[in-house]
């Protein structure tokens, strides 16, 4: 089976719908709500183990309620939480997320406090055939794309900003969001800015840009491959499995453009589903839905 490690934020989101997201300081009524795990790398952890993989996550949590409702979340869904940190007194991190009925979001996050992570732990982690890392905890994510390097398997960054550069120089491939590639480098023609950060470290890129679809260089030039037409009622989380499931593609041995296909099927499919990551979809569901698309 092929064996992921993620590092990265782990979180609970409280999650709440409206027709329209709230603008003013006043009382509002949710018309549903949710409280579900979240957070990049945790998000991207659930979506390998639902597509057939195997997920080690490494992240950092306190050992306060927050904390033990992360954990009991991952454990349902047969993510390897041995490498996970708890800090004694510290305080977990946990969002609140307003989504409307456009499936747009607007998303407050609390970091926590007093949190901590082994990395020393990830060493050990044995048959690794990629590593993802997001760029909340840079140190954590420097170590374990340098040890991705040293066991000669894919190092995937998830682009989101502040793009710590030490990362970009360790990854072999570079998955921005669009606004991770816009603070990265700023002022930049989206194409240009990809091509230069590929030949200036050496890395594939890439960048996401929700039902706009992916830009992504290919031998010097870039290619665009376009989002899936979904009915789309819920993008918390979109990029987290498109990055679970593009790691896990390359974990398997998969071409980066073919890989991209298959982590852009994965994440149109779970913006159709409620739920954030509770709608991430099965190998199966993929690969059929693959199989009717043709794109
Ligand atoms: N509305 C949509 N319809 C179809 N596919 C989508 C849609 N939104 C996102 N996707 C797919 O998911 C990928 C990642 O989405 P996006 O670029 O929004 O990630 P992001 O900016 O990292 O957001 P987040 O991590 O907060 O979900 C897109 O490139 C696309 O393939
Ligand atoms: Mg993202």
């Amino acid at each position: 089976m092929t064996r992921v490690l993620c590092i990265g934020s782990a979180v609970l989101d409280f999650t709440f719908t409206f027709d329209q997201l709230p603008d003013r300081a006043e009382k509002y009524v949710a018309q549903s709500a949710d409280i579900v795990g979240g957070g990049i790398a945790a998000n991207a952890a659930v979506a390998i183990v639902r597509l057939g993989g195997n997920a080690v996550l490494g992240a950092r949590l306190g050992d306060d309620p927050v904390g033990e409702t992360i954990l009991a979340g991952l454990r349902a869904e047969n993510v390897d939480v041995s490498r996970v940190t708890r800090t004694p007194g510290a305080r977990s991190s946990y969002s609140s997320v307003y989504i409307n009925s456009e499936g747009e979001r607007q998303i407050t996050n609390f970091r926590g406090e007093g949190l901590r992570l082994d990395v020393d732990a990830f060493e050990d982690v044995e048959d690794l055939d990629a590593v993802l890392v997001d760029t909340r905890l840079p140190d954590a994510a420097l170590f374990g794309l340098q040890l991705a390097q040293r066991r000669g398997i894919p190092g995937v960054l998830d682009g989101e900003a502040p793009v710590d550069p030490r990362l970009i120089d360790a990854a072999s491939h570079v998955a921005f969001s669009r606004p991770g590639l816009e603070a990265t480098m700023p002022d930049r023609d989206p194409d240009d800015a990809l091509r230069e950060t590929a030949e200036r470290h050496g890395v594939w890129t890439c960048m996401t840009n929700g039902a706009l679809g992916t830009r992504y260089t290919h031998e010097g030039s870039i290619l665009h491959f376009p989002a899936f037409d979904v009915n789309a009622t819920d993008t918390l989380g979109a990029g987290d499995v498109w990055h679970g499931a593009f790691a896990l593609a390359l974990g398997e041995g998969m071409t980066a453009t073919d890989a991209v296909r298959f982590a852009s099927a994965a994440a149109a499919l779970k913006c159709t589903r409620p739920g954030g990551r509770a709608g991430t979809p099965d190998r199966a569901t993929v690969t059929q839905f693959l199989k009717e698309k043709q794109q």
